[in-house]
């Protein structure tokens, strides 16, 4: 939501690299903190920091200006063979708007223009409908199962994108 409440279109938001700034730590701060509640808790913000000093993890925010207040980001992994897509995270607020769906396109093309693969591969819980849907609308395909993969028993389904297709969607 903006300052004043009210929902802010997909169509303004913007996707930016993170850099390390201050101002992006900070925020990246939050995005922590809410990672660590609910039942798929996820790195602390050292731990994350730590990942994103290292050459193979880049992050992308979806903002509506370099310097604004994030709506969601996505972490991935980036080898030789594909981009493993670490995490995906849109603040409760922001949710049903479409900032997931950019931010995986802004991948799928980035992984297409740029990096060394145009593959993203993937794991998510067959329990999270939410995302499982997001995946299959962009062509995320199903091509394996890890037998308890997560702390509570659960499996998880390994999806992935070859990357040479990507659906028009609306943006
Ligand atoms: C999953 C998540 C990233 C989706 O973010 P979002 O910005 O709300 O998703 P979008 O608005 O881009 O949704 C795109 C499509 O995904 C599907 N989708 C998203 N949320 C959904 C929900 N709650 N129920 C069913 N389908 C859903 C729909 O197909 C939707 O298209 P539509 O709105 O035109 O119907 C968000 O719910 C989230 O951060 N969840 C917690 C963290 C998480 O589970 N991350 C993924 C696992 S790594």
């Amino acid at each position: 939501m903006d300052r004043d409440g009210g929902v802010i279109p997909a169509a303004v938001v913007g996707i930016f690299p993170y850099a390390g700034t201050p101002e992006q730590d900070l925020q990246l701060g939050q995005c922590a903190a809410a990672w660590q509640e609910g039942q798929q808790p996820f790195w602390s913000l050292s731990e994350t920091q730590s990942m994103l000093a290292g050459d193979s993890c880049r992050a992308f925010f979806a903002a509506t200006s370099e310097d604004a207040q994030w709506h969601g980001v996505v972490l991935v992994e980036v080898t030789a063979e594909w981009s493993d897509l670490l995490y995906l995270y849109v603040p409760q607020a922001h949710r049903r708007n479409g900032i997931a769906r950019l931010l995986l396109l802004h991948l799928l093309e980035r992984a297409r223009g740029e990096l060394p693969s145009p593959a993203v591969i993937l794991e998510v819980r067959p329990s999270n409908l939410a995302a499982w849907s997001l995946y299959l609308s962009l062509g995320f395909v199903e091509v394996g199962r890890r037998k308890a993969y997560y702390s509570n028993g659960e499996d998880a389904l390994v999806l992935k994108h070859l990357g040479y297709e990507v659906p028009w969607v609306r943006r």
